[in-house]
């Protein structure tokens, strides 16, 4: 009957046959992904039976392993089970659930809230939400892959500046159709680079187009800001910002994302986004958790300044050393390595020497820019730093991306 005719001459799987990547690095013995903790206290790990000092997770107020947090989740479990089974929109909203919205849109100083069940799913279900077919997103090329999927899925037509260039913007802007809608949407802090956005200039080119400003504020809720309220508090611009996101998965100590902004627009939101309608919603425990970690935020600011003075200190001595930390302003420090294979052997070693931080390889970084992504937390202490250090520098000497004397090997 002709069937064979239609027979695809092409196996739809044969991209994943072809690829052999992970393999050759695994047998190389330098894969550095996907590797399970045994055990853990929030800073020092144990991996494939070796104790290494975690120089690599966004637990950057160091709340994951402290008792108040884990007796939290322990009451919450007891008093409403493991799961909700269900959206929010249906039947997934515990008394919780609003408590949490209605105190993180206190802090952040926004009308209203609305929590997803991660961050990437707040970023992605909420701008293909409020962008749509007669609209322009204009996103940073450096942005999360979470707004670039939520720019994807929405109808709108997505314009994207370089990263800060905010010349480029105003120049993308002036060319934009007067009519259409418009919003700008930025990391506020950068997830591998560490710098901050720029901010006030993206606030006031807002304001002169029209548009609106969304900030995914993933890196800068309880790290950056008064008292941890994030980027635009930095420059004391939080009622300047339409919509700021964040993440439950990083300072909170836990799992799950939320928008906050105006009453009307997180309404809507919260009852257009498929993301937050067809998923079900955030487990207790999580909640429970984020509750504890907010009140002790606000009640011990000691961590965010600790976390701040780390950061200079590490930035300042792995510069000293010769190291290319781009522009960091936050407890994000990545370290330069160059090539990817190069950045898989200097991880490896700086493994064996007892410090775990993340490879980082294009195409999250330009190619020949691959890195080392270190992250640090309130509950580093000054002998860890001083440890990650040293293994930073005999490797850094050992690689040749530094020299015993502070010069970068990568020059020239
Ligand atoms: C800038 C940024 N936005 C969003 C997310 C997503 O957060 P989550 O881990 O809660 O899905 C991340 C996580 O890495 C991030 O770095």
């Amino acid at each position: 009957m002709g069937d064979n005719n239609k027979k695809a001459t092409q196996d739809i799987f044969e991209k994943a046959f072809n690829y052999t990547k992970a393999d050759e690095v695994k047998e190389l013995g330098l894969y550095p992904y996907f590797k399970p903790l045994e055990a853990t206290d929030g800073t020092i790990v144990e991996i494939e039976g070796h104790e290494v000092i975690m120089a690599g997770s966004n637990n950057y107020l160091g709340l994951t392993n402290d008792p108040r947090t884990i007796e939290a989740a322990q009451n919450a479990l007891t008093k409403y089970g493991t799961g909700c089974t269900g959206s929010r929109y249906l039947n997934g909203t515990l008394d919780i659930h609003l408590e949490l919205e209605e105190k993180l849109a206190e802090f952040m100083g926004k009308e209203a809230c609305v929590l997803f069940s991660t961050g990437y799913q707040t970023n992605e279900g909420s701008i293909q939400t409020i962008a749509g077919r007669k609209d322009i997103i204009f996103s940073d090329k450096d942005n999360h892959a979470c707004i670039v999927v939520g720019t994807l899925c929405s109808n709108a037509k997505t314009v994207r500046y370089t990263h800060n260039d905010v010349d480029q913007l105003r120049m993308f802007l002036e060319k934009a159709d007067p009519d259409a809608g418009k919003i700008i949407i930025s990391d506020g802090v950068f997830s591998m680079s560490g710098t901050l956005a720029k901010i006030p200039e993206l606030v006031k080119l807002a304001k002169e187009f029209g548009a609106r400003l969304y900030l995914d504020d993933a890196h800068a809720v309880g790290v950056v800001g008064e008292g941890g309220r994030g980027s635009a508090s930095v420059f004391g611009l939080t009622d300047e910002v339409d919509l700021v996101s964040g993440t439950f998965s990083k300072s909170f100590a836990s799992l799950g994302g939320f928008l906050v902004g105006g009453r009307e627009v997180i309404e809507y939101i919260r009852h257009h986004s498929p993301a937050h309608i067809f998923s079900a919603s955030m487990p207790p425990a999580n909640v429970a958790t984020v509750l504890k970690a907010l009140e002790i935020l606000k009640e011990e600011p000691w961590r965010i300044e600790r976390l701040h003075e780390i950061s200079v200190y590490m930035r300042t001595e792995l510069e000293k050393m010769g190291f290319n930390v781009w522009t960091s302003q936050s407890p994000i420090i990545p370290v330069v390595i160059g090539d990817m294979m190069a950045c898989f052997r200097f991880w490896k070693d700086l493994f064996e020497e007892g410090v775990y931080a993340n490879a980082v390889i294009p195409p999250a970084v330009p190619p020949g820019q691959s890195l080392l992504r270190t992250s640090y937390s309130a509950s580093h202490t000054d002998e860890h730093l001083d440890r990650i250090l040293e293994a930073f520098r005999k490797v850094g000497i050992k690689h040749g991306i530094i020299d015993q004397n502070g010069h970068s090997g990568l020059e020239g």
